[in-house]
């Protein structure tokens, strides 16, 4: 009997190969190859967007168009009740739009979509939630502690794609939602469900689908440790907007961060709580952020940074004690630690500090990665202020960047940082001078523009 045909696949990012390699050529990752029966490539010409557009078969003639021959409707974009969700997607979901919604397994992501296509529905549309891995009885739970559903709002437990395909043509949704696409398959592909060639595959019918019925389509995908179970890069190539839904399991806030999106910018992030019913939005995400401050304590800095287009202020800690060891320890959580040593450095050569002889721990407290340079200022004014022991008044904000030469340089959009730090009830906002010099409010807040680390150190009481 012959032998039957198999192909290796990396699990990463979908690199094909006849043998199996220890590394990828493609992606450079070790020991991410894995074996799959090969397939006979069956789609051929014709099988593109344009001629499903009309509805199968092979156009008659293929031509090309000017830009001013094709006609868009801007007006289709859907909210989705939830403005968090709605900025991170650039203003809601596009119609004929594919997104993939990953992240680790149980953090939110079916409950977040089943929230989204009960708004929806409330709004008029027609939504198909199809799901691969609950059964309905267990979605009509989890629907009944969200709260009432109405409107047009269908489920499907199918784990089929070409049963799913012929129910999404005949029901023709706004939105359809696929949770999970691992667990989904296609007949004609004998790999196993979650494999690289079934996961792609299918996505590949769903991105048809999407684009020539003009249905929004959400696929969801699980995250493991090592990424994707079918490897995230290859998915993600394929859809319109990726979003990842992050956050500690053991805590109750989750960030919704766009990765990769056609329609709008991926600078913006979504934050999220999860309570007994359901996820609620997190409107003012600083206020959420800076609860349960210590008051008066040394160490702690109020820092003002952008996430996008929205200003959060957030705490930054530190701890700095005599090191017992010849070498000092660091550690940074929440930023970059590489930054932290050189801002310390700094400290060292330009203020007298000597640093070298202590160990430092930075923390962003509330468990946000943050990299903006604007949050220099913070990390030095609170290892001084934990270093010397001298607490830095709670009522404080404090942004702008750290030069090697110790100068405090200007950040964009400081306007923006002083009016969220006056919203949130701060008395003084401690910033760079050239950004005081162009900042045309000035009152309700007391400001404080300083030129270099030594002038900003100075204000600590
Ligand atoms: P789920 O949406 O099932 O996660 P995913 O689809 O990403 O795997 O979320 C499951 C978790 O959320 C589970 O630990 C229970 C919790 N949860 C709440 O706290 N409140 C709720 O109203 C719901 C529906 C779930
Ligand atoms: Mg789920």
């Amino acid at each position: 009997m012959a032998k039957a045909k198999t192909i290796f696949f990396c699990k990463e990012c979908g690199y094909e190969s006849a043998k199996w390699m220890g590394q990828c050529p493609g992606c450079k990752a070790w020991n991410t190859f894995v074996e799959e029966p090969a397939e006979k490539k069956t789609a051929g010409r014709g099988m593109g967007i344009s001629s499903m557009a009309k509805g199968g078969g092979r156009p008659a003639r293929i031509h090309p168009s000017y830009l001013d021959e094709i006609s868009v409707e801007e007006t289709d974009r859907m909210g989705t009740g939830f403005q968090e969700l709605d900025r991170v997607l650039g203003s809601g979901i596009v119609a004929g739009s594919l997104v993939l919604v990953g992240g680790d397994p149980g953090i939110g992501k079916s409950t977040l979509l089943l929230q989204v296509c009960r708004n929806l529905a409330q709004a008029g549309k027609k939504v198909l939630y199809i799901s691969g891995e609950e059964s309905l009885k267990q979605i009509k739970l989890r629907a009944a502690r969200i709260g009432k559903v109405t409107g047009d709002l269908r489920f499907l437990c199918e784990t089929n794609l070409e049963l799913i395909q012929e129910v999404i043509e005949e029901e023709q949704p706004d939105v359809a939602v696929i949770d999970s696409i691992q667990t989904m398959f296609r007949e004609e592909i004998s790999s196993a469900p979650g494999s690289v060639s079934q996961v792609r595959e299918s996505t590949n019918l769903l991105m048809l689908l999407a684009k020539s019925r003009g249905i929004a389509i959400f696929i969801v995908g699980h995250v493991t440790k090592e990424g994707m179970v079918a490897g995230p890069r290859v998915l993600e190539h394929m859809v319109d907007t990726v979003l990842y839904f992050e956050g500690d399991r053991s805590d109750t806030y989750r960030i919704l961060r766009a990765v990769k999106n056609r329609f709008g910018s991926t600078n913006e992030i979504g934050v999220f709580e999860m309570e007994e019913e359901g996820l609620k939005e997190v409107e003012n995400p600083s206020e959420f952020l800076l609860s349960g401050r210590p008051e008066d304590a040394s160490g702690a800095a109020v820092a003002c940074l952008m996430e996008g287009t929205r200003p959060i202020l957030l705490e930054v800690q530190a701890l700095v004690t005599a090191t017992s060891f010849g070498m000092p320890r660091r550690t940074a959580a929440g930023t970059d630690y590489n930054r932290v040593n050189l801002l310390m450095a700094v400290l060292e050569k330009r203020c007298r500090y000597e640093m070298s002889r202590y160990d430092a721990y930075v923390n962003i407290a509330g468990g946000l990665r943050m990299n903006e340079p604007a949050l220099d200022l913070a990390i030095v004014m609170a290892l001084v202020s934990s270093l010397k022991d001298r607490s830095i008044d709670p009522k404080t904000v404090i942004f702008g960047e750290v030069g090697l030469s110790g100068e405090v340089r200007g950040v964009s959009m400081a306007e923006q940082r002083v009016n969220e730090a006056v919203k949130l009830g701060f008395e003084t906002c401690i910033l760079p001078q050239i950004c005081l010099e162009k900042l045309r409010r000035t009152d309700g807040i007391r400001l404080i523009g300083v030129r270099n680390v030594r002038e900003a150190i100075d204000t600590l009481k």
